[in-house]
């Protein structure tokens, strides 16, 4: 039996998309005592243990770093791209003084492994498009991605300056059914199961073969996981390693979709949305993350969609029957 004592962790960010899953995962793995969960909401109502903290407190999250004796941080805590385009000073405020806030408090706490994600938003439009590879040409459009670039280069600084262990992902579009999305340009593949199970229709904000990386979430949450807990000496990337999982355009999910509802119908109508989508990649090039910690996707589009749709009925059959 594995006698290493669990880690004592902090996710910030925890009400999220990634955060909802990762604290169960991360619960389930090293005890729920070990684990605190923190976001903006107040604690009444959230399940212990939790804390409310804004990542842009330093202070706060300094005290709460020492308090609890924190070994292992998850900022999470983030504006997505959609979002992040109608309120640029507030995404550059979340992510890049929120990441910096995590860094310091971390620095002078004693944290010994800092989870960031980083995402397929660091790519523009000069990019390579087709099969996008670690090392490139990046010149994102969105304050969302130039938050992301310039993050992994902070992750990378205080790794060299500091020796603090930072691990990063660049997350591709992610897809899961225990959160609703979070103002992403690849949260409508999130979306478009819910309408197809509530409505057996979808209007989409993209075009129909506007194909970008996606991921479903097991999928994510197993590679944060296998990440971080990854011997420090086996990984060349300090910045943020390419990860991918998948890669379709809507009219390619709905195709899938209809497999299981052959009712189901699609319309197009692309706003600003498309504009980001088309300066990002349809694939990434992971091949560092599967040499230096094995890194293998399981899901495809087929089963993505297959297990998407169980879950998703099963929610809204309970909703029904409560
Ligand atoms: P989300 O929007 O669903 O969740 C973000 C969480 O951060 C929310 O619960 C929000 O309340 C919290 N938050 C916002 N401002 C905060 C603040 N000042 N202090 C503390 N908490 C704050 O996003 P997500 O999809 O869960 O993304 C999590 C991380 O993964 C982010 O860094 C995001 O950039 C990255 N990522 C996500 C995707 C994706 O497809 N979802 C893809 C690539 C990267
Ligand atoms: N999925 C995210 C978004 O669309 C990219 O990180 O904003």
């Amino acid at each position: 039996m594995d006698q290493t004592p669990s880690p004592r962790v902090l996710v910030i960010g925890a009400l999220g998309q990634v955060g909802r899953e990762l604290t169960e995962a991360l619960r389930a793995r090293y005890g729920a005592e070990h684990v605190i969960a923190s976001d903006l909401a107040p604690a009444v109502g959230q399940e212990a243990p939790y804390l409310s903290l804004d990542v842009t407190d330093r202070k706060a999250l300094t005290e709460v770093l020492a308090q609890y004796r924190i070994d292992h941080l998850y900022n999470l805590a983030a504006i997505l791209s959609a979002k992040g385009e109608r309120e640029p000073q507030l995404a550059w405020r979340v992510n890049m003084e929120g990441l910096l806030s995590t860094l310091e408090a971390a620095r002078h706490t004693g944290v010994r492994r800092i989870f960031w994600p980083s995402s397929i938003a660091v790519f523009g439009p000069h990019s390579n498009h087709r099969f996008a590879p670690q090392y490139g040409q990046m010149d994102p459009t969105t304050i969302y991605g130039i938050s992301k670039l310039a993050g992994e280069q902070w992750c990378h600084y205080y790794h060299r300056q500091y020796g603090l262990d930072i691990r990063s992902l660049r997350y591709p579009g992610l897809i899961g059914y225990k959160a609703l999305p979070g103002g992403g340009t690849t949260d409508y593949a999130v979306d478009i199961f819910h309408q197809a199970v509530q409505h057996g229709s979808y209007t989409c904000f993209l075009r129909a073969d506007s194909a970008l990386p996606m991921m479903y979430m097991p999928d994510a949450i197993r590679a944060t996981i296998e990440l971080m807990e990854a011997p420090a000496e086996g990984l060349s990337i300090h910045s943020s390693y390419n990860l991918s999982g998948m890669s379709f355009s809507p009219e390619m999910l709905a195709n899938e979709i209809r497999r299981h509802i052959p009712t189901f119908s699609i319309a197009y109508e692309p706003d600003f949305r498309q504009a980001i989508a088309d300066s990002w990649p349809e694939s990434i090039d992971d091949t560092p993350a599967r040499a230096d910690w094995a890194w293998l996707p399981e899901y495809d589009l087929a089963s993505m969609t297959e297990d998407m749709l169980v879950h998703i009925r099963a929610h809204y059959a309970a909703e029904v029957r409560s």
